[in-house]
């Protein structure tokens, strides 16, 4: 595995390369989920590169970046032992220089739900895909639906900006017990765990109601609602996969997101209908 942290340099040594790239962008602390990305992008692309860079613009003044879990050494081992070709681990400057063109998240679509707790995040977000992309410009790009509204708004910068890298959108891992993959998770003790378990419970309540008929979203929500109360709720949203408002889930155009804090650690999870 080549490690490589200057852009200019991986740009000069892709140059020549006319492979089929995979690319997975993440901010390490690796867990299964991004394990299960590097695995689907390892079998169907002649390159895989993955980045690692904790990306100081999508985090917002009194978020604590420092405390952002950082794991380099397991991380270069999971990312050699999972057949990467190319590591791509810059430094901020690297990245950034002090004045800096800076692409604007839609004012709808990047402003509710995480955009709205977190005005900005996604501004920065697509800023640094944008620039791995152009750094690296891959064939084909992995992203979990875990983080579904990322996922939204950066499919929606390929098409608009009409970039010619396909998005390939993976499924959420989760432990046996249901809770979804997040580096987030290690911040939680053994009870918060437990608590945290009523996130994919709320959405497994969604899944069975829709399953037995019932498409209202007002309903729906109103019961995840009662499922989740012992947590502060940032959000509980019934949306279509183009993220509108729905007030009845349509069948295979819905997505429910949810993202609640448990002890001092935001949560986010969802289910595609
Ligand atoms: O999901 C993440 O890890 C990050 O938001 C991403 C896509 C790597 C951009 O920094």
């Amino acid at each position: 595995m080549k490690i490589i942290s200057n852009p200019l340099e991986l740009k000069k040594y892709l140059k020549s390369n006319s492979k089929i790239i995979g690319f997975v962008p993440t901010m390490g602390a690796l867990h299964e989920g991004h394990i299960s990305l590097f695995k689907e992008a390892r079998q169907n692309n002649e390159l895989l590169i993955v980045s690692i860079f904790v990306n100081p613009t999508q985090f917002l003044h009194g978020e604590d970046l420092d405390k952002y879990p950082k794991k380099e050494e397991a991380d270069k081992k999971i990312c050699s032992l999972s057949g990467v070709d190319i590591l791509f681990f810059p430094h901020a400057q690297d990245i950034y220089t002090d004045d800096e063109i800076s692409l604007q998240a839609p004012s709808q679509r990047g402003y509710i739900l995480e955009g709205y707790s977190r005005p900005g995040h996604f501004n920065g977000v697509l800023t640094v895909v944008n620039k791995l992309f152009n750094i690296i410009n891959p064939t084909n790009a992995y992203f979990g639906k875990k983080d579904a509204q990322q996922l939204h708004l950066i499919s929606l910068m390929v098409k608009q900006l009409f970039m010619s890298v396909n998005i390939v959108e993976m499924d959420t891992m989760r432990e046996s017990d249901g809770l979804a993959l997040s580096s987030r998770n290690i911040y939680l003790s053994q009870d918060q765990r437990v608590e945290a378990l009523k996130i994919s419970s709320s959405l497994q309540v969604a899944f069975g109601m829709v399953n037995s008929g019932i498409l209202d979203t007002k309903k729906i929500v109103k019961k995840m609602r009662e499922k989740l109360n012992s947590l502060e709720i940032f959000y509980i949203e019934a949306l279509s996969r183009d993220f509108k408002p729905l007030t009845s889930i349509i069948i295979g155009n819905s997505i429910i997101l949810v993202e609640v804090k448990v002890g001092t650690t935001r949560l986010l999870d969802n289910i595609y209908l």
